[in-house]
């Protein structure tokens, strides 16, 4: 554009000022008061239906879901499991036998996890037969099985407080994951054995790490109520103290419960590792 061809600033001014709104022709940034209303008209109506379209397949949608089975899974999947007390970060434990602020922490998250075991919670749950799978599909509401906790004998905290800890045995606690309608095959049991490390011997509770099949299949949290699920406590017993030992964890003895997997390393398994010193 060249000086010459510049309109005069008033010039334009004046051309906007029309273009907001023109007298002449009663036209508002260039259109009429019944054209801008009928446009309105033709997106609040547009998008009205697309609203309605939208909220109509949601709701159809949460018809076929339901709120006690997810609605997509890829078979019944397999368990990974887990222990408890959880240390920070990796799962290394180290412990310093005369130093109970090392250990402290651990002592109590098993007393808060431990907690729904105790007797006076389970006052409505039922003795179930043991060995067998406890099928409970047309029965509502569900009901849960008991779980001892003397089966977890020196572990249990009822005899000693500091489940081992304060002697340098600690006590670890494994359980698999909870899946809903997952009924284990075979004799499902958790086993567990030193990977690295000696000198140490491992007690399992209960004896040979039994999960006893009438804890299975669990229905969900909200049509089973109070369900307990099996725990395993292996007591670690160090032979002699400052050591640094491996443990590995593994579901077995059951043909549809997996414990290997390339890419999941706590499907059936779960490692850790405790050093102790003094
Ligand atoms: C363990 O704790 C005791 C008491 O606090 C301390 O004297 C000792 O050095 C600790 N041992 C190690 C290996 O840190
Ligand atoms: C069921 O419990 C009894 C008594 O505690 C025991 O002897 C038996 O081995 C158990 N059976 C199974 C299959 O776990």
């Amino acid at each position: 554009m060249t000086k010459d061809e510049k309109k005069p600033f008033e010039q334009t001014l004046g051309e906007w000022k029309r273009f907001i709104y023109n007298p002449g022709s009663g036209e508002i940034l260039g259109r009429t008061a019944e054209s801008w209303g009928l446009i309105l008209l033709f997106y609040l109506a547009f998008y009205g239906f697309l609203a309605a379209l939208f909220s109509f397949t949601m709701w159809v949608m949460l018809q076929t879901l339901n709120d006690e089975t997810p609605k997509y899974r890829d078979q019944i999947s397999s368990p990974g499991l887990t222990i408890v007390p959880k240390p920070h970060g990796a799962l290394e434990f180290s412990l310093n036998v005369s130093k109970p602020s090392s250990y402290e922490n651990h002592i109590t998250s098993i007393t808060n996890f431990l907690r729904a075991y105790e007797s006076q919670r389970q006052e409505f749950h039922i003795h179930c037969r043991n060995g067998t799978i406890f099928e409970q599909d047309d029965v509502s509401p569900k009901k849960a099985c008991r779980f001892p906790l003397e089966t977890l004998e020196t572990c249990s905290g009822l005899k000693d407080e500091s489940y081992g800890y304060y002697e340098g045995n600690p006590c670890i606690f494994v359980k698999m994951n909870r899946i809903i309608g997952l009924r284990p095959q075979g004799e499902p049991r958790i086993a567990c054995a030193v990977k690295e490390g000696k000198d140490v011997k491992l007690v399992t509770f209960p004896q040979n790490g039994n999960l006893d099949l009438m804890y299975y299949p669990y229905y969900g949290k909200k049509l089973h109520v109070g369900y307990l699920q099996p725990l395993v406590a292996v007591q670690v017993m160090f032979l002699t103290h400052k050591q640094e030992v491996t443990i590995e964890c593994k579901v077995e003895g059951s043909p549809n419960l997996r414990n290997e997997d390339d890419r999941d390393k706590f499907l059936g398994r779960v490692a850790f590792k405790i050093s102790l010193t003094q």
